[in-house]
């Protein structure tokens, strides 16, 4: 069987869980995918730190070359986080004709083109299964099977860490500060965990959606965005009152491009996006979603509207998706 062998950059929530899931189910991966997929190369910042998991101390470097140069690694995985040095990294390893696997939406949104450019240059595929949604397979689905479609509209939770802040404070009336600290323990907050409660990730995230699903490269800081820094307690009760949640939300719509059948809406054809908090009813289907957990409602003009649903962040959610990438690009080396 075929041997194929990666190159891990960074081995943090996103990285060890890829490294868990690959040494759990290698031998079912093994007989699905007819390869075995071997861990052959770690790049973490300080080697010498003691690790939760099971790994081989001599495959971890501090060096980026010894991975990003290594003839024998065919697929790089970056899960360091950062635009930078993430981005020169991905770019080098596609140089070095190695194909790239992603979990960072900070540098995919700031550099979409350049990578997606670079890959094609490269004759290498690049992969971001997990920069949206976590364990959700939203990004293959949209362009995969419902490419088919003409999508209308993006409506979704897609950052866990607010997600999880917000449920907590509504139903533990728990401190904003410590369901933070909380959300930062379990691995679901990015190193700087502003990206979240600003609404940062949230539009990274919204950018990626929106051009793989739209075809439109929208930047990030283009995306008007509001986070949940400064909801209040007094907030969630006063909605609580009304019937509400509130829950940070990602929403991109195309208006009605003015057909023979348009009724008063702008008619104007025109993408319109943002990051908010909503208050949405309590029988809405995206205020039942709690925790880390991320929905996505798409909506097709074939297919109809679509809900997405399931773990948004965490090692093992995050590692089910960069592993189904790798296993993807795996299956196409000879
Ligand atoms: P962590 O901070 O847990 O891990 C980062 C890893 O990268 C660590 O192993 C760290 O080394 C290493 N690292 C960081 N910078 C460098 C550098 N300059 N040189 C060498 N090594 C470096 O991050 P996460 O695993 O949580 O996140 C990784 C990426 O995945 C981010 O882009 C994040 O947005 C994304 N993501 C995270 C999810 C989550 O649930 N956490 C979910 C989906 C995506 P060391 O261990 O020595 O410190
Ligand atoms: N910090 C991110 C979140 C990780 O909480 O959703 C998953 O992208």
């Amino acid at each position: 069987m075929k041997t194929v062998k990666i190159g891990l950059l960074g081995i943090g929530n996103v990285g060890s869980g890829a490294f868990q899931i690959i040494s759990l189910n290698a031998a079912s991966i093994a007989k699905s995918s007819g390869r075995n997929i071997i861990a052959a190369g770690v790049l973490a910042r300080d080697k010498n730190k003691k690790r939760d998991i099971d790994i081989n101390p001599d495959i971890i470097t501090d060096d980026p070359d010894e991975i990003l140069k290594n003839p024998e690694i065919d697929i790089i995985v970056e899960a360091l986080g950062g635009i930078e040095p993430a981005t020169t990294f991905m770019l080098s390893a596609m140089k070095n004709g190695k194909h790239v696997v992603t979990a960072n939406k900070a540098a995919v949104a700031a550099n979409y083109d350049k990578l997606t450019s670079a890959a094609a240059e490269n004759g290498v595929q690049f992969k971001f299964e997990a920069s949206v949604g976590g364990g959700i397979p939203i990004l293959n689905a949209i362009d995969t099977v419902l490419r088919g479609n003409e999508f209308t509209e993006i409506m979704g939770i897609v950052n866990g860490t607010t997600n999880y802040i917000l449920t907590k404070m509504t139903e533990e009336k728990l401190p904003y500060d410590v369901a933070l600290k909380n959300a930062q323990e379990l691995g679901f907050a990015e190193a700087d965990p502003t990206a979240d409660v600003e609404g940062i990730d949230v539009a990274n995230k919204l950018t990626i959606l929106i051009a793989l699903a739209f075809g439109q490269y929208i930047k990030p800081e283009d995306i008007p965005t509001t986070g949940i820094s400064k909801i209040t307690a007094s907030d969630i009760e006063e909605a609580a009152a009304k019937g509400c949640k509130i829950k940070l939300i990602a929403h991109a719509k195309m208006n009605c491009t003015g057909g023979a059948d348009c009724e008063g809406c702008t008619g104007n054809g025109k993408l319109e996006y943002s990051v908010k908090p909503m208050l949405l009813p309590n029988d809405h289907p995206l205020a039942g979603v709690s925790n880390e957990f991320n929905a996505v409602f798409v909506t097709g003009n074939a297919v109809g509207e679509l809900m997405f649903y399931g773990r948004g962040a965490g090692a093992l959610p995050t590692g089910s998706a960069v592993v189904g990438d790798i296993i993807e690009i795996a299956k196409t080396i000879k």
